[in-house]
Parts: structure tokens; C-alpha cells; sequence
């Protein structure tokens, strides 16, 4: 390439305002937020990096689409739309609209979960653990030991463990309704799973007569980190190489609000007649009819636009290289980062930054809140706060402390992260000022959404 400066592939058209806050006013805003960033005002965050679920921006062509959606209740021509979309990347016989990730992770699994079933991943993401274990079945993860640790820069660190899960289905022959692959796996850091990888994991399940699901959400970031880092894959369309990722499985799930482009959305789509029949029955209950599951006929347009869109080369260039670009002046600046750089997020290891706050004193908790308090960036605990809190009642620490900055789709630029790296810069600076926290409440279940937090002393 003839520049090294990647420019983002679109102009903006439609802007929304960003509200400019002063030092006080936050930390007013999250002393009264109980130092808990789920709780704060967004029009309080000036640089919204929580999640990249269904907070990037659509496309005028997304736009456009939304107005030509058909609200007939069953039969739209716009589930028509949406399920060639989907079939032009996921060939699967069925595709069933649901209204996010979790909507499809609860049908399938309420059809194969029970107890004494055991589930094995990648790493499961915290709402598919959830819901298989709602059902009584175990999710067990079952990544490889490079994925387990923060700085080693092997390219594929989302790989399924393929011996260890050779020797799971062994142990637990007839208990194993289904194999997940999380990809990118967003729970180890982002990280991607290799073609052949997927393709060792499918031989294993033929081997048992398992089949093999996909957790696709970012299977376009997934498909790129393939072009760009496994041999023989650098030439190809990154839609062919969805299709031979979506050619090794018998189905998957899918939440829309990431690589899909949307601001709500997600499918369950599979092969198996009787399967799909079942799913539906569910689907019926809790999402609606088969041709809408949750949705409105204009939001299955966008979302068919969206997948057109996300598999375009320059966006996935540009979209890999910016995550990459502020994970780089981060580790540049000294500041731990997991390595390599994921797709959607970077990942800061504050259990690193901060040796002074123990991890039950919340470390992720302390960088969250300064990074707030400092520059009104919001990123997301995810550590011991998260997961420290167990069934029995115990508490102990996460296997890492870390803050997730994820980055929104299509929606700052790069001046803002430019702002982001400044006042990262600026708190670890002062990391040796910061110091951990009390928990005062929290509920009995998934802690980090509600907890209330004060201040160690
Ligand atoms: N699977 C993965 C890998 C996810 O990252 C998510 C959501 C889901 C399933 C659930 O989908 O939110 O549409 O119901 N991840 C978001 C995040 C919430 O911030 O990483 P959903």
C-alpha cells in the first residue's frame, strides 16, 4: 500500500452530540452511580467504550433498508431478505430470528441442556455459561493454554484445546449434545480461532457423532484475522472464508449487535430438521412467529444490509488495524495490554498496573473508575467483580482482572481515540495513587450490573 495512514472506509452523515463534562461533574456522577459505571447517565460519558454490542453506527444504505421493512406478521418479504442474507454467508437449512444472542443461546439450549448434560467451548461467553446452566447442564471451556495467558502472541489464542476435547467426549460419551466455538472469543480477549483449528474441532465431533455450533457474533473480525494470519489464506474474499468456517458446523447462534451491523438482532440457524421444528415451538413462546422471532421487519432489512457491509475488505482493515492502533500506543506507553490485540476490544490488565490493590480490593474496578473520573472514558470490569461472586456464596479471585475498552462500530474517530490514549496515559501515570474498593451491595446474581461500591480509605 502506497500510505501507511488507514483512513476510515465512510464520511459521516448524521452526528450525535457528545456532551463535554469537567473532572467534578464526574466524579459527582459516579460517587452517586456507586462508583458502578453500569449506573451512570451515558450523557455523562463523553467516550462510551462499555461494549460493542449494538452501539456502532448504521449505514445510509441500513437506513435506507429500515424504510423499506415489511410489518406483516407472518410471510414478510423481509424475512425474505434477511434469510438470504444470512444464507449467502451461513448456508444452514433454517434460520430463525430472535431478538438478540441471548434469545437464540436460551431456545437451543432449553432444547439440549437438562441436567447431566455437559456443554464444552472455546470459552463460553458469560450469557451462553448462563444459560446453559439455567437449564442444569455444565458449560465447561476448554481453550487452549496459550488463550490462558495475558502476553503470549500466539495468532490464533481463541483455538479449541483439540485433544483435551478428543478426551472429554470420550469421558462423556452420550452427555455432549453439542460443541460451541466462540469466534472471535470474546471472553479470552477477542482472540481468533484458525481455519484449521475449526476444522480439527469438526473432525473431533464427527469422530463422537457431536455436532458442532458456532457463537458467531464477530465471525467477520474471526474471518479477517484469518486472511491476514494463516498460511494459504491471504488471497481470499473474506466471505468465502465465512463460508468454510460455516461449512464445518451444523449451526449456530448469533447476536446481531456486532458484526451484523445492528442496533438490535440476532438468529439461531441449523440444518437439522427435527432440531429446527423444536426451536421454533420455543421460539413461538417467548420471540413471536418464525418470520419476524422478536423483531420488526425493518430491522431484519438492516441487518441484511449490514451483513453485505461487514465483509468488505476496507472495513475490516480498517476496523482490525484501529483496535490494534490503540492497544499499540497503550503497550508503547508501558501500559499492560492482553496480547495480541483482539478485534472488537483492548483489553488493559489492571491486576498489573495496580500490584497495590489486591484482587479482592476489585483492581479492574479502581482503572475503571479512574479512567471515568479522569477523561469520562467508560469501559467494562471484567474480573473479579464480575466473577469472583460463586453459587455457595464465596468469593475469591478472578482468574484475571481486566478492563475491557471496546470499540463501537463505525462511531469515533480517530481523534477520539487518540483522547482515550491521553488519559489512559494519564492514569497509569498515577496508578500508584489509586486504591481498591468496598463492596456496600449487591444482588445475588450478576453482581457487576447493580453492585454498589465505596472507596477504600
Ligand atoms: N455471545 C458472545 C460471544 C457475545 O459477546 C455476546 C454479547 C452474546 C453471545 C450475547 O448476545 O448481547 O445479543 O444477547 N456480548 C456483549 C458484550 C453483551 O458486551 O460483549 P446478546
Amino acid at each position: 500500500m502506497a500510505f501507511r495512514t488507514i483512513i476510515e472506509p465512510f464520511r459521516i452523515q448524521s452526528v450525535a452530540p457528545l456532551r463535554m463534562t469537567a473532572p467534578e461533574q464526574r466524579r459527582s456522577a459516579i460517587e452517586a452511580a456507586g462508583y458502578n459505571l453500569f449506573g451512570l447517565h451515558s450523557d455523562d460519558v463523553m467516550i462510551d467504550l462499555l461494549t460493542d454490542s449494538g452501539t456502532g453506527a448504521m449505514s445510509r444504505d441500513q437506513w435506507a433498508a429500515i424504510q423499506h421493512g415489511d410489518e406483516s406478521y407472518a410471510g414478510s418479504p423481509s424475512f425474505e431478505i434477511f434469510r438470504d442474507a444470512v444464507q449467502g454467508l451461513f448456508p444452514f437449512k433454517h434460520v430463525i430470528p430472535t431478538h438478540q444472542g441471548r434469545a437464540a443461546e436460551k431456545i437451543i439450549f432449553t432444547v439440549l441442556g437438562g441436567k447431566g448434560r455437559t456443554i464444552p467451548s472455546n470459552t463460553h461467553f458469560d450469557t451462553t455459561r448462563a444459560n446453559i446452566e439455567y437449564t442444569g447442564a455444565e458449560a465447561v471451556d476448554l481453550v487452549i493454554a496459550e488463550g490462558r495467558d495475558p502476553a503470549n502472541l500466539h495468532p490464533f489464542k481463541g483455538n479449541m484445546d483439540v485433544a483435551a476435547l478428543d478426551a472429554f467426549l470420550d469421558r462423556n460419551a452420550g452427555r455432549v449434545p453439542v460443541v460451541f466455538v466462540t469466534i472471535t472469543n470474546n471472553s479470552g480477549g477477542g482472540q481468533p480461532v484458525s481455519l484449521a483449528n475449526l476444522r480439527a474441532t469438526h473432525a473431533v465431533c464427527r469422530k463422537h457423532g457431536v455436532p458442532l455450533f458456532l457463537a458467531a457474533c464477530r465471525f467477520a473480525e474471526n474471518a479477517w484475522f484469518i486472511r491476514e494470519r494463516e498460511p494459504g489464506q491471504h488471497d481470499r474474499a473474506v466471505a468465502d472464508i465465512v463460508r468454510d468456517m460455516a461449512a464445518l458446523a451444523d449451526g449456530m447462534t448469533m447476536s446481531a449487535k456486532k458484526d451484523p451491523m445492528g442496533n438490535i438482532g440476532g438468529w439461531l440457524a441449523l440444518n437439522d430438521d427435527a432440531l429446527a421444528e423444536q426451536c421454533r415451538n420455543l421460539l413461538i413462546l417467548t420471540e413471536g412467529f418464525p418470520t419476524y422471532g422478536g423483531l420488526a421487519g425493518r430491522d431484519l432489512e438492516a441487518l441484511a444490509q449490514g451483513l453485505k457491509e461487514v465483509v468488505d475488505h476496507d472495513y475490516l482493515r480498517y476496523r482490525i488495524r484501529s483496535t490494534a492502533y490503540l492497544g499499540e500506543a497503550l503497550a508503547r506507553s508501558g501500559i499492560p495490554v492482553v496480547q495480541p490485540i483482539g478485534g472488537h476490544a483492548v483489553y488493559l490488565d489492571a491486576r498489573a498496573l495496580l500490584p497495590q490493590i489486591a484482587p479482592l480490593q476489585y483492581p479492574g474496578q479502581a482503572l475503571a473508575v479512574a479512567l471515568y473520573e479522569v477523561g469520562g472514558v467508560r469501559g467494562c470490569e471484567i474480573g473479579t467483580v464480575m466473577f469472583g461472586r460463586h453459587p455457595d456464596g464465596s468469593e475469591q479471585p478472578a482468574a484475571l482482572d481486566l478492563v475491557r475498552l471496546a470499540i463501537p462500530r463505525r462511531t469515533y474517530t480517530q481523534s477520539h481515540i487518540d483522547y482515550v490514549i491521553e488519559v489512559c496515559q494519564e492514569v497509569a501515570a498515577a496508578a500508584g495513587t489509586l486504591r481498591g474498593y468496598r463492596i456496600v451491595a449487591e444482588p445475588r446474581q450478576l453482581r457487576h450490573f447493580t453492585a454498589r461500591f465505596a472507596p477504600l480509605a
